[in-house]
């Protein structure tokens, strides 16, 4: 017998079966990867034996007793925890307070905080780098941050089988290592582990067993290797991102002047200097890249650039200056923001959030340029009428993106663009950015921690490191230049 055991496990929700018939064990000190496209139900399957969803068939094994339907905080007493996909932090409490409130048990004559929890709760921020944050707010937090938070939260609850979903999401190479290590302590000390994540390289070296999903199916099982090996998971999983270089798409040199000029930008939280003198053109319908690690100010630049920061220095867009604008001026001359964080409405469908982005078209526009999104994503338009807050993360993602081009921008910054994307829809988003910079009518400014991806697609590139620009130039001398010193 395996310490979980999970048997013909089906989920549907409506007329959507997101879980199909899946059968899967995990035993003690074992990693099982769990991998497919976005929206095959690999969350969904995490949240079944979470207990966060109920089965609609099936059975879920636990040391033998089948919990398959049980509530979560029953599961959860059982050892159970799982670190979501979505970070959602009680923000008025600090990280401390946020950890200890996942360890308090159910029963309210215990609702003291023992110095055992304290102690532990320290120690689990500590193992995920999150020591000597413990009085910070999560809203102080990078993205990154929050999902350390996460991941300590759960190691706190000392589970004997952790369930992880993409904790690798938005983590540099180096991050992401340090996480790997984390991990496999875990299943040295014994622990059950189950891992979903998109980055394919760091979960084959990780994981014990593969289990991949498509359509709610159990499609291939074994080794990693043999599982991304497989011709299936290959052909719905990986696309062409299964060879280990994608061709460089031909960059062209614009003659154009830049249709973005910043110089000399400030900008300070508090006493701490987040960018200092940056300098960057974005080039005339074609693709810019910022990439530089965690908490390098990408996103202090792009909020800056939006007018959502306040900062020192000059910005201009085609040759206007809008250093000090105000951020609704700014979205309506044309530059628009699509935030790492996503931020779409949850309680709104699909189609209600695409038709937000377009509200300033006239109807046939915004006819058109639906059609063009739906193209672009296909998984929208069959999704049209579902709450944006049950899609997949990987959905969300393609709406958030999609959502922007409703806004007809004429200068899209587009903040992680490839966080929590199946290798195939990284595949769509490179051909979707090809389209676009042939339509010729925006012009791209991207952050990515994913280099491979931006140095591919860009015309410049810039390296940000601790918020100053350390190395700026053309995409394929970034590759020759910088690329092998952090890739
Ligand atoms: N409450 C819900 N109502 C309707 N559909 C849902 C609901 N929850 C999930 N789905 C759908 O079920 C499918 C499986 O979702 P799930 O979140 O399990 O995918 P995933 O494999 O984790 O994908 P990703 O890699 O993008 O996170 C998705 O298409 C999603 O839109
Ligand atoms: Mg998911």
């Amino acid at each position: 017998m395996k310490f979980l055991e999970a048997r013909q496990l089906t989920k549907r929700f409506g007329g959507l079966t997101a879980v199909d018939k899946v059968d899967f064990d995990v035993d003690k000190g074992e990693i099982l990867g769990l991998i497919g496209p976005n929206g095959s139900g690999k969350s969904t399957t995490m949240s079944l034996v979470m207990g966060l969803h109920k089965p609609d068939a099936g059975s879920i094994h636990l040391n033998g007793v089948d919990i398959a339907g049980w509530a979560p905080n029953r599961i959860a007493g059982m050892g159970v925890s799982m670190v979501f996909q979505h970070s959602r932090p009680l923000q008025q409490q600090t990280v401390l307070q946020n950890v200890l409130l996942a360890c308090l048990p159910n029963k309210v004559t215990h609702l003291r905080v023992t110095d055992a929890q304290r102690d532990r709760a320290l120690e689990s921020l500590r193992l995920v780098g999150l020591g000597g944050m413990e009085e910070k707010f999560p809203s102080e937090l990078p993205f990154a941050g929050l999902r350390r938070l996460e991941v300590a939260k759960a190691l706190a609850r000392d589970p004997d089988l952790l369930l992880l979903d993409e904790p690798f999401a938005g983590l540099s190479a180096g991050e992401v290592r340090e996480f790997s290590d984390l991990i496999r302590n875990l299943r040295s000390a014994g622990r059950a582990l189950i891992l979903v994540d998109h980055n394919v390289k760091s979960v084959a070296a990780l994981v014990d067993r593969a289990v991949a999903m498509s359509s709610g199916q159990k499609i291939a099982e074994g080794s990693p290797r043999e599982v991304l090996a497989n011709a299936d998971v290959r052909r719905v999983y990986l696309g062409s991102q299964s060879e280990t270089v994608g061709a460089n798409v031909r960059k062209r040199k614009s003659e154009a002047s830049p249709v973005l000029i910043v110089k000399n930008l400030n900008v300070t939280y508090g006493k701490a200097q987040a960018l200092s003198n940056i300098s960057i053109d974005v080039v005339d319908r074609g693709v810019t890249a910022v990439v530089g690690l965690n908490g390098a100010g990408k996103t202090s630049l792009f909020n800056a650039i939006a007018g959502l920061l306040p900062s020192r220095g000059e910005i201009a867009f085609r040759q206007q200056s809008i250093a000090g604008t105000p951020a609704h001026e700014i979205a309506r001359s044309g530059i628009v923001l699509c935030p790492e964080s996503r931020e779409l409405f949850g309680d709104m469908s699909v189609h209600e959030n695409l038709q937000l982005g377009g509200m300033h078209l006239s109807s046939a526009d915004k006819r058109e340029r639906l059609d063009f999104v739906e193209q672009i994503f296909p998984r929208l338009g069959e999704r049209r009428g579902q709450y944006a807050r049950t899609l997949s993360g990987g959905e969300q993602q393609q709406l958030a993106i999609g959502r922007a081009l409703m806004m007809k921008p004429k200068l899209l910054l587009i903040d992680e663009p490839t966080l929590g994307l199946a290798p195939i829809v990284m595949d769509i988003i490179s051909e979707s950015i090809e389209t676009l910079r042939k339509s010729g009518e925006l012009s791209l400014l991207l952050a990515e921690q994913n280099m491979v991806f931006a140095s591919r697609h860009a015309d410049s590139v810039y390296l940000i490191e601790h918020g100053a620009i350390e190395w700026s130039g053309p995409a394929d001398q970034f590759v020759e230049q910088v690329g092998g010193k952090i890739l």
